[in-house]
């Protein structure tokens, strides 16, 4: 196969939903079609339970899994796909954040009966900014829930899409009969078990047919003309470009349990979803067909045995081929690295690989090297955009517990730092170090890894903080910038990366401060043009 087939046949892609809308159960469905996996239960869920604050071992269990359900790959017709696994969790949801960036396209989850949720909102939101193409599933069909219209008025009103259904349920619940795939123009009929194989597929174009009536009665089937006539008159008819330029989304409706409707939508995913998409560096544009290979770090993730420090990054190729043993620059560090054993992911193993193409993952071993967002390259040097951080939601000082174990707890906190687990910030005016996280649940992770990774022991104390907020540098003549740093020094610290923020203690004087100063920008992210 020639490097280009390679990347033409790579689908990339992450599937986003609220916690318990079926995400796990689809991502089965898909190997099990793909046949990758022989039967339902061999992906573990990687959900954390409710009331793991107070279960390590639970933490520590889910990190297992995580490892192993990072990338999933399976061949499908004549297509490679790469499903990256992306934590529902909201506690990690910064982890999911940069997942995305390492996708090129995802999959939206909605459980029929609540509709859109709070997690899948904030996803989604991402996605739309980055005009990354979606497909929506809507899930559980064969339970009673919201009407469609009325759900694909809620999705297109609360997640700002443009949707247009290439699938349609015949009935809910109790009286779902099957799905008409508006795609394919052919009808689905559901028979209530949970083979692996499907169902019959009846062809059916012409609508008007009587036969209709003999296949699913006459009520529904007058149901459903009515319904699809709304369907043609409301929504606009699929346009591939408009969907791959994230302008419009596709909708699905189906019971992944049941395998109802699963195939619908992976027939239609492999054939529309995009091969690996150009990326824009600091520098440049690059195309996934350049010969260089070039390749940026989404996720960093430790060993769970402590004997054994080291830890794999996972590296999303962009360009070009990457290649067991050969030097590649660490732009960051300037320095060339050699890679004797990448890991390639397939189902839910890992592997040694030889070669590996854009859209592609590899799972490199790391003893510290690297960060979230280094970027690799064969020489040319190159800045991958699109790792910002957040502002944290909570922050907490930390202290040290163990005078004798301040250098463990430095190198603890440097690494579990570099992997994203949380954001430290040091204070302008006493050097005192402050820990902001997404979730609550991620300080007793790190104070649990500080100890069983590190020796090293630690305490928190309240901090008050409402946003943290990046300072975009300006003169330091500027005598407004000056007043600023003098007036707000107890507030300003400096991120892992020595960029100034402020860090607001209420919104009020966040507000007041954009006020007084305006000439110095303040930005929710840490990346800004
Ligand atoms: P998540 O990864 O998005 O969090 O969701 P997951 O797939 O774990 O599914 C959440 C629950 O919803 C599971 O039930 C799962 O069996 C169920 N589910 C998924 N798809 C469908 C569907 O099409 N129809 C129906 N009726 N249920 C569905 P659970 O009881 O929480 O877990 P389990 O004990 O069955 O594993």
């Amino acid at each position: 196969m020639t490097f280009t087939e390679e990347i033409k046949r790579r689908r990339t892609f992450g599937i986003i939903s609220h916690p318990d809308a079926g995400k796990t159960t689809l991502t089965e469905k898909l190997l099990l079609f793909g046949g990758a996996i022989q039967e339902a239960g061999a992906v573990k869920s990687n959900k954390i339970k409710k009331g793991a604050t107070s279960d390590f071992m639970e933490i520590e269990r889910q990190r297992g899994i995580s490892v192993a359900t990072s990338v999933l790959a399976f061949h499908y017709k004549d297509k490679k796909i790469n499903i990256l696994d992306t934590p529902g969790h909201k506690d990690f949801a910064e982890d999911t954040f940069r997942t995305l960036t390492a996708v090129d396209s995802v999959i939206v989850v909605i459980d029929v009966a609540k509709g859109v949720e709070e997690q899948t909102e904030k996803l989604v939101e991402v996605c739309r900014m980055r005009q990354i193409p979606m497909i929506v599933f809507i899930n559980k069909m064969d339970r009673e829930g919201k009407d469609a219209f009325d759900l694909l008025d809620e999705v297109e009103q609360k997640l700002g899409l443009q949707v247009t259904p290439l699938s349609f349920p015949i009935g809910m619940g109790y009286d779902f009969k099957g799905i008409y795939n508006i795609y394919e123009k052919n009808i689905n009929l559901f028979t209530g078990d949970s083979k692996r194989n499907i169902e019959e597929t009846i062809a059916f174009e012409d609508l008007s047919s009587p036969e209709l009536e003999r296949l699913i009665g006459a009520k529904a089937a007058s149901t459903l003309r009515e319904n699809l006539e709304l369907v043609e008159g409301v929504y606009p008819s699929f346009d591939r470009e408009a969907y791959l330029t994230g302008g419009q989304q596709p909708v699905f409706f189906g019971s992944a349990l049941n395998n109802f409707g699963v195939w619908e939508l992976l027939d239609c995913f492999v054939e529309i979803a995009p091969p690996p998409r150009p990326k824009k560096a600091e520098e440049r544009v690059v195309e996934p067909s350049e010969r260089q290979m070039t390749g940026f770090v989404f996720k960093i993730h430790a060993n769970m045995d402590p004997k054994h420090r080291d830890r794999l990054a996972f590296v999303k190729i962009v360009s070009g081929t990457f290649e067991r043993n050969k030097p590649y620059l660490h732009v960051r560090l300037d320095k060339t690295l050699k890679f004797s054993s990448p890991n390639a992911f397939f189902a839910e193993k890992k592997e040694v690989v030889d070669q590996s193409f854009p859209g592609d993952i590899v799972g490199l071993h790391d003893t510290g090297n690297f960060k979230i967002g280094d970027t690799l390259t064969e020489g040319e040097v190159l800045h991958y955009k699109g790792i910002p951080s957040f502002s944290p939601e909570h922050f907490r000082y930390i202290n040290n517990a163990d005078p004798m174990k301040a250098k463990q707890l430095a190198k603890g906190v440097d690494q579990l730092m570099d992997e994203g687990v949380a954001q430290l910030f040091t204070l302008e005016l006493n050097g005192r170090k402050v820990i902001g996280t997404v979730g609550a649940l991620q300080y007793e992770v790190i104070q649990y890894r500080l100890e069983h990774e590190y020796g090293a022991k630690c305490t928190y104390e309240p901090f008050n903080v409402h946003k943290a907020c990046w300072v975009e540098p300006s003169d330091p003549n500027n005598p407004e910038f000056k007043e600023f740093l003098r007036v707000k020094q107890k507030f300003l610290a400096k991120d892992k990366r020595g960029q100034l923020v402020f860090l607001a203690d209420s919104a009020f004087s966040l507000q007041m401060a954009q006020q007084k100063y305006p000439s110095i920008k303040l930005h929710f992210t840490s990346e800004f043009e």
